[in-house]
């Protein structure tokens, strides 16, 4: 027997519009994303953190021939309102969202939970958490066939892992909006998506001390014995934009070897 070759999955997201946002440097979880979106076909809009990351992000947005491309801190008031309402203007409709950020004062993340300051705490769950309630809120009326949303996470919010400390309170609140929004949205065909991939070197992961030391007992622990890259988390992820993808909503995706059921 003969497999199928699937040559209609090449341009299978043709036609559908995606948000990215997360992406700082060619390092970024987001920009491995977006790449695999973008060669099935997906027209994107990308947005920067700010001026001094623009220098960074421009060339990439460019490669990725993003039509839509502008600033979004999610700290700053107004700003992701006025990323969704171009994309209602221009586009009239969007079909997926990557929210791949995620900060932590590092007051707050370098010290123990029980001490953290109630500024400390509120700030990593704003940018970490809320802010992806927020723009689950604003995609829906533009989902109106539908669609996909997602968020990393890591498996520090299950387990105490060591020097994640405040940020797996968060990723576990994370976690529980994907499933409390997977459920309100389900019925309007929007699936919701925590992705978990393992340890990766980029940019926010140079905060966390002694990360080396995680990726090697990721690599020697996996049950794959490999480290993840940043085209393993996309490949992954873009599968579930799919619609063959349709009716998997609400839950964790572990993109991290199978490190996750090693105790
Ligand atoms: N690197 C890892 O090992 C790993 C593992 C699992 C999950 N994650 C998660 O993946 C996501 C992406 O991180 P990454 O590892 O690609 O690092 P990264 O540094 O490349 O990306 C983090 C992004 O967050 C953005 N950001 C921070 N504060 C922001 C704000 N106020 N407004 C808008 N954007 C803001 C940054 O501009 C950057 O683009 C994060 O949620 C992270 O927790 C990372």
């Amino acid at each position: 027997m003969t497999v199928p070759a699937f040559p209609e999955t090449k341009v299978a997201l043709k036609g559908r519009k995606g948000l990215i946002v997360g992406i700082a440097n060619d390092q970024s979880i987001a920009w491995g994303c977006a790449k695999a979106f973008r060669a099935l076909g997906a027209e994107l809009a990308v947005t920067y953190l700010n001026e001094r990351a623009k220098k960074h992000v421009e060339p990439l947005a460019k490669e990725l021939e993003a039509s839509i491309f502008m600033p979004l801190d999610v700290n700053t008031e107004g700003q992701t309102e006025q990323v969704f309402e171009r994309i209602g203007k221009e586009w009239g409709q969007l079909d997926f969202l990557l929210h791949s950020i995620a900060f932590s004062p590092k007051e707050a993340l370098h010290g123990r939970v029980v001490d953290v300051e109630r500024d400390g705490f509120l700030k990593t769950m704003e940018v970490s958490c809320w802010s992806f309630m927020r723009m689950a809120h604003l995609a829906e009326p533009l989902m109106k066939n539908g669609g996909t949303l997602f968020t990393m996470t890591y498996y520090g919010s299950q387990m105490v892992v060591k020097n994640y400390n405040v940020m797996g309170v968060a990723k576990a609140a994370l976690e529980a909006s994907v499933r409390y929004i997977a459920a309100e949205l389900g019925p309007k065909g929007i699936r919701v998506h925590a992705i978990s991939p393992g340890p990766l070197a980029t940019r926010a992961a140079s905060g966390i001390p002694e990360f080396d030391e995680l990726m090697d007992k990721a690599q020697t622990t996996a049950p794959t014995r490999s480290l993840v890259s940043i085209d393993d988390v996309g490949a992954a992820t873009a599968f579930l934009a799919l619609d063959g993808a349709k009716l998997i909503t609400g839950g964790v995706m572990y993109i991290d070897g199978g490190y996750h059921i090693i105790d």
